[in-house]
């Protein structure tokens, strides 16, 4: 496969990323604040923007997630095996011997093994975990009658912080895996601007030039 400028990261994948980061910062720093972590803004505030910023994000993760399923892009979130035991190799010994990273990035598939397992735990596992948590949370004086109600108030609460530390985990090791290989910027500026130098096969290259020039640089 050759290489080409390609658009890899459509307007509203991009959308989708940076307010979703944005909002899970938000979440992250209103949440800590409620836990009494840090002391930044009064705690009232922190409980409206908490709440208000959830809710936009859940809006947003409906539009995406109906964005995934009427496009490809789902495909790109799907497990791999092949590759994966030298993707992990590559992160736990190979980067600190200069090694390069073992992994080609295409336009038809721009995770590698390790993204795509990651991603898709926090699509199907952290992300329902922190909504369902919040949302049964939020809607607490519905359930408040029930038997044992303020048990398992007790227990979603836990559940929901524990879901939220690993989201913050996710964050962390997002970043750094990011600062890896060709350079922070070399990384970020295909998510911001949407065109990168990836692998392309012949026939989406004849595709891009036919039907969709825009798409190549
Ligand atoms: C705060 C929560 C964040 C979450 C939940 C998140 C999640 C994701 C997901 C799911 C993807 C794959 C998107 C796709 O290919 O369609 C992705 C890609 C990416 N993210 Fe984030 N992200 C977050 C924050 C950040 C931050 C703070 C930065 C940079 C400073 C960043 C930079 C990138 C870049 C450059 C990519 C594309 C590179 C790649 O996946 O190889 N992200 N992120």
């Amino acid at each position: 496969m050759a290489k080409r400028c390609v658009k890899v990261y459509s307007g509203f994948n991009r959308l989708w990323h940076w307010s979703q980061a944005a909002s899970i910062l938000a979440l992250l720093f209103t949440g800590a604040r409620m836990m009494g972590l840090h002391h930044l803004i009064p705690f009232g505030m922190a409980v409206t923007i908490h709440t208000l910023t959830a809710i936009a994000l859940l809006v947003l993760w409906a539009f995406a997630t109906f964005w995934l399923f009427t496009t490809e892009n789902w495909r790109q979130f799907i497990p791999r095996q092949t590759g994966l035991i030298q993707v992990m190799r590559f992160y736990a010994w190979g980067v600190f011997r200069g090694e390069d990273h073992p992994y080609r990035k295409a336009y038809q598939s721009r995770h590698n093994p390790l993204q795509r397992l990651a991603y898709l735990a926090l699509k199907v596992v952290l992300f329902p975990a922190i909504w369902t948590t919040g949302l049964l949370y939020l809607s607490y004086d519905f359930w408040d009658h029930l038997p044992q109600a303020a048990g398992w108030l007790s227990v979603l609460a836990q559940v929901h912080i524990l879901a939220a530390f690993a989201i913050a985990s996710f964050v962390v090791i997002h970043v750094y895996l990011l600062t890896i290989g060709h350079g922070f910027w070399k990384h970020v500026r295909p998510m911001i601007t949407g065109f990168e130098r990836v692998e392309v096969s012949p026939e989406a290259e004849a595709y891009f030039a036919a039907e969709r020039p825009e798409r190549l640089r």
